[in-house]
């Protein structure tokens, strides 16, 4: 089978936000090579992106690509294309996946590695779906979560309906089964839901989608926001998603709301959308943009 790509060379400092916003807009996985992976970049200072397709890039796929990189400030940058009939890029990220704390106590680990002791034990395969909690933004949101739900557990108000929207490989919906709530993961993209649905039985689910802490997760596709009420609503997606989906994700939670994906730079027009809403936890992590950290927010409901 052959496979298509989409090749960017881009400035290391913005890489990582260019990588981040392809795959998002482009909806699929995005590798990012430089002087430290194990197909080395082309130089130092510069990284290698590359976008991987199933069918050759459509002309909407090669302007939202030109659109990444005006966004990113990049709109000289050479756009190629080219046909890869190899397809060992597709096992090739599986070095890089290694177990990862992404939450306290909480361990994302692929099937291929052994459980970590005393954890809460997350199996993720990915597929081509995003979230094996390596990016800062998954660790972000899966923080805000836990934390949302240990307090929610010690008010006595657990198990609580959790919404992930943007779930991805399905990590955050997981994370909130596991520790014994009904969670539901809505994605845009099939494939990726798909990959979250097959998660579920790697993480012993029965047919019901029930785990063994007692909680229940459950996938589907969509770009709609469920109708509520959910106790804690997450999403982990770019902000200008964020800022589209503001009333519905308003409406639909009751009480806590949990928003990663966002850069510092974007926090105040992403916050002018949620009014009515407190901050009451903000966490950072270094590693986008220079300068310009990626946020994780959470916000509580007035009253609530
Ligand atoms: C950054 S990933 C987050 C994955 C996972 N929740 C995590 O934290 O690692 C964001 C996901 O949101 C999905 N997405 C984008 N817009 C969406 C929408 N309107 N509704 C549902 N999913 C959306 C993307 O396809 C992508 O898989």
């Amino acid at each position: 089978m052959s496979y298509w790509a989409i090749e960017i060379e881009a400035p290391s400092d913005r890489a990582d936000w260019l990588a981040w916003t392809l795959a998002e807009r482009l909806a699929t996985a995005v590798e990012q090579q430089d002087q430290e992976t194990l197909t080395r970049g082309p130089e130092d200072g510069v990284d290698l992106l590359i976008v991987r397709l199933e069918e050759a890039p459509t002309e909407e796929q090669l302007e939202e690509t030109r659109g990444c990189l005006r966004d990113a400030g990049l709109e000289g940058a050479a756009i190629r294309t080219r046909r890869d009939d190899d397809d060992g890029w597709r096992l090739g990220w599986r070095a890089f996946f290694t177990p990862v704390e992404v939450a306290p106590g909480a361990v994302a680990r692929p099937p291929w590695e052994p459980p970590a002791a005393g954890a809460l034990d997350l199996v993720i395969d990915p597929g081509l779906a995003f979230g094996v909690g390596t990016h800062p933004t998954t660790r972000l949101a899966a923080r805000a979560l836990k934390g949302a739900l240990d307090e929610a557990a010690r008010a006595g108000r657990a198990p609580c309906r959790v919404l992930d929207q943007g779930c991805g490989s399905g990590i955050l919906a997981l994370l909130a089964a596991k520790m014994g709530h009904d969670a539901l993961g809505v994605e845009i993209d099939d494939m990726a839901t798909q990959s979250a649905a097959e998660n579920l039985p790697l993480n012993g689910a029965d047919e019901a989608g029930r785990l063994p802490g007692g909680g229940r997760a459950r996938f589907e596709v969509g770009a709609e926001v469920p109708a509520g009420p959910f106790e804690v609503v997450v999403a982990n997606i770019i902000a200008p998603v964020l800022i589209e989906l503001a009333a519905p994700l308003r409406a639909s939670c009751a009480r806590t709301l949990i928003l990663s994906g966002l850069l510092e730079s974007q926090e105040r027009a992403v916050l002018a959308e949620y009014p009515g809403w407190r901050v009451v936890g903000r966490e950072a992590e270094e590693g986008s943009r220079a300068g310009d950290d990626w946020l994780g927010l959470t916000l509580r409901r007035e009253g609530a």
